[in-house]
């Protein structure tokens, strides 16, 4: 069996079809989320670990990188938490802010700090993937706080893949709106999900299975000449204009 990937946010959306991709390819993965029932049915889907806490938990993370090491090398990271705190800015409390930066950002960066010792280990093969959102390439309404802590995730991609190289490479997945427990507020109103997949130039929302095979691709030995790279999975939202 290939090594074992380390999914934070493996109870969701992208991070369990990122599991499944990856399972596919022969990883072993250990997954991390709150949900300890969904995290146990998942478990015994891919034959996996977990370890269930909160990343508002320092204690967690370490907890995380020892089961899912077992003292050993771990092959790679993947952090696919994240929030979704739509408001205009007026409406934003300090609290908001503080709270989407810790779990999208400060959280990524802890995992990445407690998961270093044991993906050192692995002789130069190590990959991390972290999650941005195209709501950084392309300002929207409504998204301070998210696109703020966002944003640093992307100043984190670029600043660890240059200081962990050449032995771990960094890159990172902005996706656009992908149908998950996340997004249900936003793509539980049929109304509203047509008129926001049809801003994108590919004209649907997005699937976790839309996402997971790149994440899969990037975490992973395939990926070896790739670092430092923040790419969109957006439908063409990011970059293309097809009307007007
Ligand atoms: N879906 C979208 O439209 C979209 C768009 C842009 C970016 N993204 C990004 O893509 C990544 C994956 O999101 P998703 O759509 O797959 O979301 P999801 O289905 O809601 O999954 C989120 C995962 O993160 C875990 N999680 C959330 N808050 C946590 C906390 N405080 N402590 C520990 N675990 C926590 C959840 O655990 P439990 O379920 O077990 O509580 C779940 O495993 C995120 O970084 C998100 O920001 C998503």
């Amino acid at each position: 069996m290939a090594g074992t990937i380390l999914i934070y946010g493996g109870s969701g959306g992208i991070g369990a079809a990122t599991a499944r991709a990856l399972t596919a390819r022969g990883h072993g993965v250990h997954l991390v989320g709150r949900d300890v029932g969904r995290l146990e049915t998942l478990a015994g889907e891919f034959g996996a670990g977990f370890t269930a806490g909160d990343v508002s938990d320092d204690a967690l993370f370490a907890r995380a990188a020892d089961a899912a090491s077992a003292g050993g090398a771990l092959a790679g990271l993947v952090y696919a938490v994240g929030t979704i705190n739509l408001k205009p800015v007026a409406r934003l409390s300090g609290e908001d802010f503080l709270r989407d930066f810790s779990v999208n950002a400060l959280g990524a960066a802890k995992a990445v700090q407690a998961a270093l010792p044991a993906l050192k280990q692995a002789d130069g093969t190590a990959g991390i993937v972290l999650f941005s959102t195209v709501a950084v390439a392309q300002g929207f309404a409504a998204h301070a706080s998210v696109a703020m802590a966002k944003g640093a995730v992307e100043g984190l991609t670029l600043a660890l893949a240059a200081e962990l190289a050449p032995k771990i490479r960094v890159n990172c997945i902005a996706p656009s709106l992908t149908k998950t427990p996340l997004a249900k507020a936003l793509t539980g109103n049929e109304a509203m999900a047509k008129a926001i997949a049809e801003l994108h130039p590919l004209q649907r929302l997005g699937e976790p299975e839309d996402i997971a095979p790149l994440a899969a691709l990037l975490v992973s030995q395939e990926a070896s000449w790739i670092t430092g790279q923040i790419i969109g999975v957006d439908g063409g939202r990011s970059s293309l204009r097809t009307k007007g």
